[in-house]
Parts: C-alpha cells; sequence; structure tokens
C-alpha cells in the first residue's frame, strides 16, 4: 500500500516561489508514488481574521494553483479543511494533552503575539515582557487562543488522516516536531498504536527556504516581497530587477552579502547548475555585473512561472471543474477522518451508550 502524503497550505493570498519551492513542487512530484492529500487550510487561515470575502475567493485561487501546477485530480485528493467537521471535533480531544507552555514557546506563535500585539522584532521586548503582554492584556488588543492551539489544529490536520510524509518549508518544521510529540503522547497515554509518527519530505538533503528579494529573511506573503506565480512578465522582471544587492566585490574571492547570497540561493533554485557557476565565478574575480545576474534570473523563474501563470487563467473560471475536485476530495478525507475519529473517541471513553 502506498505511503499517505498530507499537506495544506493556508488560502490567504495567491502563491509565491517560496510556496512553489518549499511545499507545491514537491507536492507535485509525489503524487505518483504516494497516496497524496493536499488541502487549502481556511480554519487556520481565521487566526489571522481575513476578510471573509477574500478568503472565500483564496480558497479557490489556491485551489486554481494547485491544478495549474499540475496537481492531477484523477490521482491526488484536494480538499477543503473546513468540509471536514472531524476535525475541529479532534482537535478538541488532543488539546486535553497539549500543554499550554509548550503552544507559548512556538516559534510561529510568539512571531504572530508579536505582530497582534504590534510589538516590533527588534523593539527589544523580552520574551517574558510579551508573555506578560500577552497574558495582562492591558491594552485592547488581545492574541486569540487560535493563534495559541495553531500547532494542534495542524497536528489534528496529520493525525487524523495518520499521515507519514508531510512535504513542507523549513519554517513548518517545529509544528512537525510537535505532532510527533503529540501523537507519542496520545499513543503512550492511552497504550495504543493509533498515530503514525509523520516526517517532513524532501527531495534534496535539506528543506527548502526561499529568501526575499528585500536582502532579508524569507520570502513571505506578509513579508510584502514575493514573486508570485501569477505575477505576469513585466510585474515579474521590476520585481527581480529591484531586488537588493550591495556595492559589488572589491577584491577576489570576498564574502559574500546576505542580499546578493539571496540571489544565488534563488539562482540555484530555477537556473541551471552552469549558470550558476558563470556568477559565482565572475563574483570571485570581481567582474559580476549584478543587472546581468538579475536580467538571466528574471528570464529562468518566468520559464517556470508563465507556464503556470497561463494555466491559472484557464483554470479559474472553471467553477465546475473545481466544484468536482472539492467534493470528491472532500467525501475522501471524510472517510478517513470518521474512521480516525471513531477509534480516538473509543480510546478516550466517548463512545455512545445506545
Ligand atoms: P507565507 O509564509 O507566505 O504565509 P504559508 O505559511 O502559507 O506562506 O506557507 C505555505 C507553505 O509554503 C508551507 O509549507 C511553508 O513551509 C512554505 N513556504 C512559505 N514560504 C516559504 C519560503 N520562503 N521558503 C520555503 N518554503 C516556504
Ligand atoms: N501551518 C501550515 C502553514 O502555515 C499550513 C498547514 C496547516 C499544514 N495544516 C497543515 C501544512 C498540515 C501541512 C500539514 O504553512
Amino acid at each position: 500500500m502506498k505511503e499517505t502524503v498530507l499537506s495544506g497550505i493556508r488560502p490567504t493570498g495567491n502563491l509565491h516561489l517560496g510556496n512553489y519551492f518549499g511545499a507545491l513542487s514537491k507536492f507535485v512530484r509525489m503524487q505518483d508514488d504516494y497516496n497524496c492529500m493536499y488541502f487549502l487550510a481556511d480554519l487556520h487561515a481565521l487566526t489571522t481574521h481575513p476578510d471573509p470575502k477574500m478568503l472565500h475567493q483564496n480558497v479557490k485561487n489556491i485551489l486554481a494553483e494547485y491544478l495549474a501546477a499540475g496537481l492531477d485530480p484523477d490521482k491526488v485528493t484536494m480538499f477543503v479543511q473546513s468540509d471536514v467537521p472531524e476535525i475541529p471535533e479532534l482537535y478538541l480531544l488532543l488539546n486535553m494533552h497539549v500543554g499550554i507552555g509548550e503552544l507559548m514557546r512556538t516559534a510561529s506563535f510568539k512571531d504572530k503575539a508579536r505582530k497582534a500585539l504590534g510589538i516590533n522584532k527588534n523593539d527589544n521586548e523580552s520574551e517574558e515582557d510579551i508573555e506578560k503582554q500577552i497574558i495582562g492584556n492591558e491594552t485592547n488588543k488581545r492574541v486569540n487562543a487560535g493563534l495559541l492551539t495553531y500547532p494542534t489544529l495542524m497536528a489534528v490536520d496529520i493525525l487524523i488522516q495518520k499521515a507519514h510524509k508531510v512535504p513542507v518549508g523549513k519554517d513548518q518544521e517545529q509544528h512537525l516536531e510537535l505532532t510527533r510529540r503529540f501523537a507519542r503522547r496520545f499513543n503512550s497515554f492511552y497504550g495504543v498504536d493509533l498515530f503514525p509518527e509523520p516526517e517532513n519530505f524532501n527531495f534534496t538533503s535539506h528543506s527548502v527556504k526561499v529568501p526575499g528579494l528585500d536582502g532579508s529573511g524569507k520570502m513571505g506573503k506578509s513579508e510584502g516581497n514575493c514573486i508570485y506565480l501569477i505575477d505576469d512578465e513585466k510585474t515579474l522582471r521590476k520585481k527581480v530587477m529591484r531586488a537588493v544587492t550591495d556595492e559589488g566585490p572589491k577584491v577576489p574571492n570576498s564574502p559574500v552579502s546576505v542580499p546578493v547570497q539571496n540571489l544565488f540561493d534563488l539562482m540555484e533554485l530555477t537556473s541551471a547548475p552552469d549558470t550558476l557557476q558563470h556568477f559565482k565565478d565572475a563574483y570571485a574575480d570581481c567582474s559580476i555585473r549584478y543587472g546581468d545576474l538579475k536580467k538571466q534570473l528574471a528570464e529562468d523563474i518566468l520559464k517556470i512561472t508563465l507556464p503556470i501563470r497561463e494555466r491559472i487563467m484557464e483554470v479559474r473560471n472553471d467553477d465546475a471543474l473545481m466544484g468536482r475536485v472539492l467534493k470528491e476530495g472532500a467525501e475522501k478525507a471524510r472517510a478517513n477522518a470518521v474512521k480516525t475519529l471513531a477509534e480516538v473517541r473509543e480510546v478516550m471513553g466517548i463512545h455512545k451508550f445506545y
């Protein structure tokens, strides 16, 4: 029997190169060899209070992007998280075995809590101060409980399908670690072997982290530094040509600055190995022209994104196709979920008398 692969993306905006290399391209490559289930995590999106109309529309947009990137509905189960009501129920049950301390120490929670409270990363607030603000709630700003229990919900998505492999980017590894811990804890508490421990999946030896074009950290929707799969040619070229660099190497074999390394990293993902080597050599002997590097990089990114963009345009108006895919997907996802939930209820003593 094929192993089950499960992953999801929050429908909070169009997909960018980070989502593509960190997640979607892996989804596509895995579809022949595994029993793949990919979903739209609309309940997770609620933690950051999206506009309801946008949220609904984004579910469709991202499904169109899944299909356009090459996911084949005949091979893959695609569904919307909120179409599986067993997920929220298991989320309640699993939360009984999750500590608020371990949730509060999660990096993504601290980040999002900081954002909700309007604290800048560089504001030098200590962890303690932040915790005090979260608990004290002296202002009218609040950190919602859904944000805290985000990892429980994600663990449930994975465990309810008994997934073995979870292709995600590097930033999600801590959540996966928690999922494994919750699975182990549940199994050992009740003396059962109900949940398998899932692992990340990569085709390379390391997890992918796609950098932004602004010289800083990762490419991310909320960072405003994204190249989107749906960007047209002109927009995309403009973004790449505006990417942050530095003054250029003055002496041979100079160390590479972060913004330039980011461009090399993007090139490693999108260009041929000898193209990357050419520019690395040019950097080493100080003959590099960043303009040339960016032009080449834009070309190579376009080779990947333009065909996807064309297919997005075709698929996104095909409501009949998308409706069919999601209906069939929900049925399959629910069938598994109903089964797992019944097992959990039985084990926990929450089952019927009649
Ligand atoms: P964003 O950070 O833009 O909001 P999501 O959190 O919705 O994106 O991420 C969806 C998937 O894409 C996850 O598997 C995540 O690990 C991956 N991902 C997002 N940004 C990047 C990135 N810059 N590099 C690698 N993977 C990424
Ligand atoms: N937390 C993931 C993200 O922000 C999205 C997600 C929710 C997910 N549930 C999941 C990913 C289950 C993999 C498996 O990107």
